[in-house]
């Protein structure tokens, strides 16, 4: 089912209506070539996504060089609702190129719009929260963005709930543009978003735009237990990376969810996005396909619908507020008990 005019839904409390999918650019420039990259966004755009999101530090500038090329093929830029973020190092040599200061901050923000052929960003988001900067410092060079005119709205992503609230109360009480989204991980190995960071959200208007839906490929159904990985996929060089996921208690959650899935008769791909771009609070997950038939299988996601029972079922397999440790690299220092 084509994405339709009903389909769009507000972004938070802002006054703009996206789509209730965004197409993640992380590959673009990592594992998929230009021509391709150009070739997904074309078609993420036709089908109705109108929200792209990239950051600074994919592939070091050039997942934006290629979202910046397509856009400027297609000549689409004003319909789409274009993201990026600030904070991953830019260069190992300089300890200033990283984090959220004013100065490094302003200094991407310029080098993004370059990289992205365009004069301004819909959204800037703070990739990590960085416990070293006070959350003000990095506000006001957000608010100075914005009335640039170089900066629509501003995000965060992996904020704790408590970090989110902060800022929203720095920037009540200094009068600045406030944080207006939240870009979370969210899917069936990780539901502890669900304690707090959604009630946040909910409660404040932010948008909620989920990152990972597929954990990464392993709610795709190609991973088995004790099996190696496919070749070519994203967890196909062992390392720790894969180790951290490829764990029993993974395969617990991913095999019953396999066999709710063919009870259903489509793929786990499709139920595992269609769950997460259902769930109270979620505004639109962000896809990552790495190929055009990764990113046709994420849009039939759409036509997914769950019974009461289904969701019963998946409750019970992995149950609200849980997750299966230890999966993400975004849990560790300061971050690691964020939920
Ligand atoms: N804010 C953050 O810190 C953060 C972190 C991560 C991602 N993100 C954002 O979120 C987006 C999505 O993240 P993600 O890529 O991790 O999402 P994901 O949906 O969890 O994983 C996508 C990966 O799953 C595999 N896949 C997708 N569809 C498939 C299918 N039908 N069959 C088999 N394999 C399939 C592909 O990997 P292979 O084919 O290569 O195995 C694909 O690259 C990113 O593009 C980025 O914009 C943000």
């Amino acid at each position: 089912m084509p994405i339709t005019s009903s389909d769009y839904r507000l972004f938070g409390r802002t006054g703009v209506k996206v789509s209730p999918l965004t197409l993640g650019c992380m590959m673009f420039g990592r594992r998929t070539e230009l021509e391709d990259s150009v070739r997904i966004i074309d078609r993420a755009l036709d089908a109705g996504i109108n929200v792209l999101d990239t950051s600074n530090s994919y592939s070091r500038g050039v997942s934006e060089q290629f979202t910046g090329e397509a856009l400027k093929r297609n000549g689409k830029r004003d319909r789409v609702f274009l993201a990026s973020k600030v904070h991953f190092p830019m260069d190992d040599a300089d300890p200033n190129a990283q984090g959220v200061s004013r100065r490094h901050i302003v200094a991407q923000a310029e080098a993004s719009l370059k990289r992205l052929q365009t004069d301004h960003l819909d959204l800037y988001q703070i990739h990590r929260p960085h416990p070293e900067v006070a959350i003000d410092e990095t506000l006001r060079a957000l608010d100075d963005l914005v009335r640039a005119g170089k900066v629509r709205y501003i995000g965060t992503t992996t904020f704790a709930g408590w970090q989110v609230v902060e800022a929203l109360w720095a920037s009540e009480k200094l009068h600045l543009n406030r944080f207006v989204s939240e870009q979370p991980p969210y899917n069936l190995l990780d539901r502890r978003i669900e304690r707090e960071l959604i009630p946040v959200a909910r409660t404040y208007g932010l948008a909620v735009i989920p990152w990972s839906p597929l954990g990464g490929g392993l709610l795709t159904g190609k991973y088995q237990r004790d099996t190696a990985a496919p070749a070519g996929s994203r967890y196909a060089d062992p390392g720790p990376v894969q180790a951290k996921r490829f764990t029993k208690t993974s395969f617990d959650v991913i095999e019953p969810l396999n066999a709710l899935a063919a009870e259903k008769g489509v793929p786990l791909s499709q139920l595992a996005l269609a769950w997460v771009a259902r769930r109270p609070g979620i505004t639109s997950p962000i896809i990552g396909p790495r190929t055009l038939d990764q990113l046709e299988d994420a849009l039939r996601a759409l036509d997914v619908t769950f019974t009461a029972e289904d969701l019963r079922r998946i409750d019970e397999i992995i149950p609200p507020g849980a997750h299966v440790a230890p999966f993400y690299e975004a849990d560790h220092g300061p971050s690691l008990h964020r939920w």
